[in-house]
């Protein structure tokens, strides 16, 4: 073969490789660990439950919609990209003793995001992870990024069961082998120790009402695909028809300091809990996993990433280093112990929890 021909064909190869569609993936430090809720529980001080929160420090306990505009109000953000004081949040993570105290579990960066402190990784995609180069017809589907003062929460914080959590698509746990496994999912805990932490994946609804910013159950307003998935490029139903960006979060516990079979619950013949790890609500099974969005990109910096081929790295965006989004943190308005070994989750009665039935 001709030098210019082999060129040609691996030109060829790297084009179809490129996926035309935007992917953002990128990591965010912790800006706090505390007891606030400003979409659910706003200017309840403290809130139901411990949250872990990244993104723009502008947070607080009330962030009325529009009137609380994020990207002003922030002076910094923990998210890799500069433009987006968006905040994000989850429930924490528990590990309960067998002497029934409770201790928090730590959060590790992500693979390619060493040295963050805490936190998560996000992602917005245009199209489904992983479909690249396939030639689906879901490919370089236009998405419409979210308004200013959009909001919005998936996962139900009262769940218990696998039916219930069911009616969500796509919130699920990896039993992390190594930082790099990415299957199996499952719907509740991992029922065996995972040596390199569980990784919790919280996928939002990618259809809008083209409405509302924010709905009663911060639910209403989104809706999934009204037949197939975000994956196999199904259309948005006729009550939700603008098709938004796929909001997905992964939180890396580092289980590793809880991993000695020796800490977790005896084997018990009548069933009940195997595995010892607590969200903060007081759920033992995982089902109750859920995750919270408020939208801050500056200005159409978002709509123009969408638009782009951006692939996990953006040029156009404005990105700042590690240490610049490890430097932004927010104090902890509710100042509560949260890092010793806890006789109770932090708002939680523990004589009310319920214990989880396989
Ligand atoms: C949070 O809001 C209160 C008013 O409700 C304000 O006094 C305070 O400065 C705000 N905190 C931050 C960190 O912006
Ligand atoms: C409870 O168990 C944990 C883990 O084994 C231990 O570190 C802690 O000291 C214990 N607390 C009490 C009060 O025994
Ligand atoms: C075993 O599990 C059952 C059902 O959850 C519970 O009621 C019981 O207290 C457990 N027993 C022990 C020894 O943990």
């Amino acid at each position: 073969m001709h030098l210019h021909t082999l060129a040609g064909s691996l030109a060829a190869l790297v084009a179809l490789a490129t996926p035309a569609e935007a992917l953002l993936r990128f990591g965010c430090a912790q800006l706090v660990v505390q007891r606030l809720d400003p979409l659910v529980n706003p200017g309840q001080i403290p809130s139901a439950h411990l949250h872990q929160i990244i993104g723009g420090n502008s947070f607080n306990v009330t962030m009325t919609p529009v009137e609380h505009d994020l990207p002003s109000l922030s002076t910094c953000t923990t998210c890799q990209f500069a433009d987006d004081f968006s905040n994000y949040w989850t429930a924490v993570l528990f590990f309960r003793a067998r002497n029934g105290t409770y201790k928090r579990v730590p959060q590790a960066p992500n693979l390619g995001f060493e040295g963050t402190r805490g936190g998560m990784t996000v992602y917005y995609m245009q199209d489904a992870l992983f479909n690249s180069g396939q030639g689906s017809k879901a490919a370089a589907s236009k998405v419409t990024a979210f308004k200013p003062g959009f909001r919005m929460l998936v996962g139900d914080a009262s769940f218990s069961t696998r039916a219930q959590t069911s009616k969500y698509r796509q919130l699920t746990y990896t039993c992390l082998q190594q930082r790099s496994t990415r299957s199996p999912e499952t719907l509740g805990f991992p029922d065996k120790p995972c040596p390199a932490g569980i990784m919790a994946n919280i996928r939002f609804p990618t259809c809008w009402d083209g409405v509302n910013l924010d709905s009663p159950t911060h639910q209403d307003h989104v809706s999934y695909p009204a037949e197939g998935t975000f994956e196999s490029g199904g259309a948005c139903p006729d009550t939700h028809p603008v098709r938004i960006p796929q909001l997905m979060y992964e939180t890396i516990w580092d289980t590793s300091a809880f991993n000695d079979p020796e800490l977790w619950p005896l084997a018990n013949a009548t069933g009940g809990v195997q595995q010892p790890f607590v969200w903060s609500m007081g759920d033992r099974t995982g089902y109750a996993t859920h995750g919270d969005y408020m939208f801050g990109w500056k200005k159409d910096a978002l709509q123009r990433a969408m638009d782009s081929t951006c692939y996990v790295n953006c040029p156009m965006l404005k990105t700042q280093t590690v240490a610049e989004q490890n430097k932004c943190s927010l104090r902890d308005s509710v100042q509560e112990d949260i890092d010793g070994w806890l006789t109770e989750l932090p708002g939680i009665d523990s004589s009310k929890m319920a214990m989880p039935m396989n």
